[in-house]
């Protein structure tokens, strides 16, 4: 695929230019995103919206026009990192391969200009030893182990690199779920099955015909529910806690 110096520069400038070239017409949502310029992410989107797709368009796009940075991928295990990672090859192979590859391998992409983009395991005793990560993506975050993304938060400190952190809900628990709630730095975007132009109202009657209420609340709208084999919500047992009496079992008992 040929690109004139001219359009290089705008690919260069322009994320959603670069979506567009990879034959992506992003959704608003898609849109903001590509155009955002936060260093702190995250993306509380459902089922098939497209999250990690763009952002395999965001990594591929930080490697190709930001030389030598280096780009982690995680998610809860190898196999889902591997597909993010995937989809950012497939889109360096599809541009044919504007920068060459030094090395191209199943589970990293190198770069000759220095970028490398690498695709992490799942647990925290392999993945030490990463530094300075120009852009670190955690897909699935809602079921990655707290301790993991806690590993793997310091990979970020001397590069001031940035952070995505995309997923459906998974209960009211863990590290996207709180900074989800938290506030602090994040930019967020919600984008429940309704802005999605791909899913159709027929598939979500459907799919809310057949799935019990709170998994398609948490599969399609975005919704933190309660575990599912919770028999106390988690407001209740706040509600227990914070009140006078303290837990006859664990932390704080007798
Ligand atoms: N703007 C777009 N235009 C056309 N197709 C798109 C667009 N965004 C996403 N898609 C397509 O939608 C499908 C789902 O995308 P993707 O796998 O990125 O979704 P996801 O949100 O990560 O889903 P999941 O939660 O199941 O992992 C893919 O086939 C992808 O190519
Ligand atoms: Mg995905």
């Amino acid at each position: 695929m040929m690109v004139s110096l001219a359009e290089d520069l705008k690919l260069a400038l322009d994320r959603a230019a670069f979506a567009r070239r990879l034959g992506l017409m992003p959704d608003p949502w898609q849109g903001d995103l590509l155009r955002s310029t936060s260093g702190r992410v995250l993306l509380n989107c459902c089922r098939q919206s497209g999250k990690s797709t763009m952002t395999a368009v965001i990594a591929l796009h930080r490697a190709l026009y930001h030389p030598r940075s280096l780009i982690l991928c995680l998610a809860p295990a190898l196999r889902q990192s591997q597909e993010l990672f995937g989809k950012v090859l497939a889109s360096y192979r599809a541009l044919d391969r504007p920068v060459p590859a030094q090395t191209e391998r199943k589970l990293s992409l190198e770069l000759e200009n220095g970028s490398r983009i690498v695709t992490l395991p799942g647990t925290d005793k392999t993945i030490r030893g990463f530094s300075g990560a120009a852009l670190l993506i955690v897909d699935e975050a809602s079921r990655v182990a707290d301790e993991l993304y806690f590993a793997v938060r310091p990979m970020l400190a001397v590069s001031g690199g940035a952070l995505m952190m995309l997923s459906t809900p998974y209960g009211k628990r863990g590290a996207f779920f709180e900074e989800w709630t938290k506030g602090g730095v994040w930019q967020r975007y919600e984008v429940p099955a309704g802005r999605c132009p791909r899913i159709s109202e027929a598939f979500l009657a459907e799919e809310r015909r057949s799935l019990p209420g709170w998994v398609y609340r948490q599969e399609y709208l975005c919704s933190f529910e309660e575990t599912e084999d919770a028999v106390f919500t988690t407001e209740m047992v706040d509600a227990a806690l914070s009140a006078e009496v303290a837990p006859l079992f664990g932390e704080g008992a007798a």
